[in-house]
């Protein structure tokens, strides 16, 4: 079972009709920096992209852009504000309704995967499958940029706390990743104070290594 119930869809359906507290009306600061300083190659897809800032802040960036997710109410909310773009931005730009845990079914590969907020959603069995997924479609070379929490909140329905300890464990060089930086940062809402959260740009490799590779900076 999801950590959000029996039909997660239904509950981020339900989130989807008043303001989602996570939307705060431009990317994550900590995302967008990391992905200043390791900048993605394309075409980048993000996942649940929500009401696509990420997205449009990237397609303003120049790139070629996809954004999915599963609520269609989110994937609307995105397509409203591309009018509010230049025609370069626009043209540079998709949002699509689709599950980010069957990236194989979007039948693309992709330059860079970005995901704001999403990979905590899932408990550590779900994240071997998404993190499968992500691989079966990234280009070798390309980088997966995550910003997680890094809290716990003893409530249910809420996301789960992502350490640097986890993601070490997983991305590893003989599973075919280097982890080129893991950051401390925060997660802003439109309805709480900042939270610990954590990012990391993590590459994948051509083939899986025998030796760990070292983490540029913690
Ligand atoms: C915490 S929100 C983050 C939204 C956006 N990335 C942001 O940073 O504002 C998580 C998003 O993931 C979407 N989502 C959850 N499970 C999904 C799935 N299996 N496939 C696609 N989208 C999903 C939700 O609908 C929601 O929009």
């Amino acid at each position: 079972m999801s950590r959000f119930g029996p039909d997660p869809q239904a509950f981020f359906n339900a989130v989807y009709q008043a303001a989602a507290p996570w939307d705060i009306g431009a990317p994550q600061p900590a995302m967008a920096a990391l992905l200043g300083k390791y900048p993605p190659a394309d075409p980048v897809l993000d996942l649940g992209c929500g009401s696509g800032d990420l997205v449009i802040y990237l397609a303003q960036l120049g790139h070629r852009v996809l954004g999915i997710d599963f609520v269609e109410t989110a994937v609307e909310d995105a397509r409203a504000k591309i009018r509010a773009l230049s025609p370069e931005a626009a043209g540079l730009l998709r949002f699509q309704a689709a599950d980010a845990l069957e990236l194989s079914r979007l039948g693309e590969k992709f330059g860079a995967v970005v995901d704001s907020d999403f990979y905590h959603l899932f408990d550590p069995d779900q994240c071997d499958r998404l993190i499968d997924e992500i691989a079966s479609i990234l280009h070798p070379k390309g980088c997966y940029y995550m910003h997680e929490f890094d809290i716990a909140f003893p409530v249910p329905n809420v996301p789960r706390q992502v350490s640097a300890d986890e993601i070490r464990a997983r991305f590893t060089a003989e599973r075919g990743w280097r982890i080129r930086e893991i950051q401390s940062v925060e997660f802003l809402s439109r309805i709480a104070d900042p939270a610990p959260a954590i990012c990391a740009c993590i590459e994948r490799l051509a083939a899986p290594q025998a030796n760990s590779s070292p983490i540029d900076q913690v």
